[in-house]
């Protein structure tokens, strides 16, 4: 395997803020409430958790090993470990889902310049109706589009000036602020008159709301949160020095992530409960929400606080920073591909990659049934699909010498030893099948 000059992560510590910076996103405080407010709450939550535990780190773990004994950009690390087959086409999915997700993605992304504006300028203090405000956004296309194309070029402007100082050293700030802020939130959010129903919703499981595809989305939701599925992983792993612990980082990474999705159901369930002004029907309304729930109720519960425009203001921009690490995340997966794959600049590129973005972007700016297609065929099909066979190539191809090297740092880390035997497992049998049942089951239930 030839050492070229790619770049490495700086720091332990920069190394798992950037993984983290991928994956705590707006998966984690957009997307998490409206699945889990979908799924019926609590029954939702658990099998969220579960499916993090036994495919999510292990899943990890496997992209990660993928990236590191390669070192090199999604496809480039099949062609590297298993020359002349068709693996290369795992990596080429891949590429391809990172392509889908930004073209919703950065839509959502775009909301929440809209909302850093409303809350900065002092619009979203004097709003009354926040449904209506939020479908306001919803039904300007071409804001909406603006916005969008806002966004991706700052996602550009980062990746151009290169990640690893930029991000890496901001991520070691904002993250830990974030975080700060949704405690904050939370406790505000449990202490409203009212919060305890919305508690019951997130940590009483109630069959009566669950549907048959409860799997499917748990499942999805958790290879979308942690950045599964697309060699995104696998491309920062790439990045990984070689004395970096795998297992504990993807455990650390998948944790903390876990971490931030709950503590955002914390901060909008029990206010959602709490602020509603019809609460025969606050349950319906959460599961036919749809995707404006975080900027639906959020909003409400700031107007509850003092200072309002300071909170909001401060939490939008923050989820801004969070969404990101993650835009960026997705853009390097794409642009490192076409850059080593077809002989290209960064730069030309990155360009490249945006422009594409935008086409998809703008057209989930007009349509939302583009972009809720966008949104399920990536979660629900494409990532679990490249989980699959992700798990399959490190379970079954890859050279069990090479997988307990990449584990083990060659047998100088002691962690995850024990593992490794269970490890296999799960990624040879336990994996895969749970992935096709959860399939199965989804299409046919
Ligand atoms: N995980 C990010 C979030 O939760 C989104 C994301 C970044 C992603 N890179 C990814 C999702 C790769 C799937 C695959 O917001």
């Amino acid at each position: 395997m030839k050492e070229t000059n790619r770049a490495t992560f700086t720091s332990k510590i920069g190394m798992i803020a950037a993984a983290a910076g991928s994956a705590v996103g707006l998966g984690n405080i957009w997307r998490f409430p409206s699945m889990t407010a979908d799924g019926g709450g609590a029954v939702f939550i658990l099998v969220y958790i579960g499916c993090v535990l036994f495919f999510g780190i292990p899943v990890m773990v496997a992209e990660f090993i993928i990236g590191r004994s390669s070192k090199a950009n999604t496809t480039g690390a099949f062609h590297i470990l298993a020359p002349n087959t068709s693996w290369k086409w795992v990596g080429r999915l891949g590429v391809l889902t990172g392509f889908v997700i930004m073209g919703f993605y950065m839509v959502v992304c775009g909301w929440t310049l809209e909302y850093i504006w409303q809350s900065v300028s002092g619009k979203l203090a004097t709003v009354t109706d926040f449904s209506a405000n939020f479908a306001a956004l919803q039904q300007d296309h071409l804001k909406q589009t603006l916005l969008m194309t806002g966004f991706a070029a700052l996602t550009l402007l980062f990746t151009l000036s290169g990640v690893r100082k930029g991000v890496e050293k901001s991520s070691k700030i904002f993250m830990p602020t974030l975080f700060l802020l949704l405690i904050l939130l939370g406790i505000r959010s449990v202490t409203l008159p009212g919060a305890i129903n919305g508690l019951e919703f997130l940590f009483k499981p109630n069959m009566e709301h669950v549907k048959s595809t409860v799997f499917l989305d748990a499942m999805g939701q958790a290879f979308f949160s942690l950045s599964l599925g697309m060699g995104c992983m696998i491309t920062y792993g790439s990045y990984f020095s070689d004395s970096s612990n795998l297992t504990k980082t993807a455990i650390q990474v998948s944790v903390l992530d876990m971490f931030v999705a709950i503590l955002a159901g914390i901060v909008i369930f029990p206010s959602a409960f709490a602020l509603t002004s019809n609460p025969d029907t606050i349950l319906d309304d959460l599961i036919n929400g749809g995707p404006g729930l975080l900027f639906i109720t959020l909003p409400q519960l700031f107007n509850e606080i003092p200072l309002s425009m300071l909170w909001s203001s401060l939490f939008f921009i923050l989820l801004a920073i969070a969404a990101i690490t993650s835009t960026i995340s997705l853009l390097e997966v794409v642009t490192i591909y076409i850059q080593e794959e077809y002989k290209r600049t960064r730069h030309e590129s990155a360009v490249l990659v945006a422009i594409g973005v935008l086409v998809l972007g703008t057209v989930s700016s007009f349509s939302p049934k583009f972009f809720g297609l966008l949104d399920s065929v990536s979660a629900e099909w494409m990532l679990p699909i490249g989980g699959f066979f992700i798990s399959l190539f490190v379970g079954w191809y890859l050279d069990e010498k090479l997988v307990y090297a990449q584990l083990t740092n060659e047998g100088k880390e002691k962690f995850g030893i024990k593992f490794l035997k269970g490890y296999r497992f799960i990624l040879k049998y336990l994996a895969p099948l749970a992935i096709l049942a959860i399939f199965v089951y989804g299409l046919i239930g």
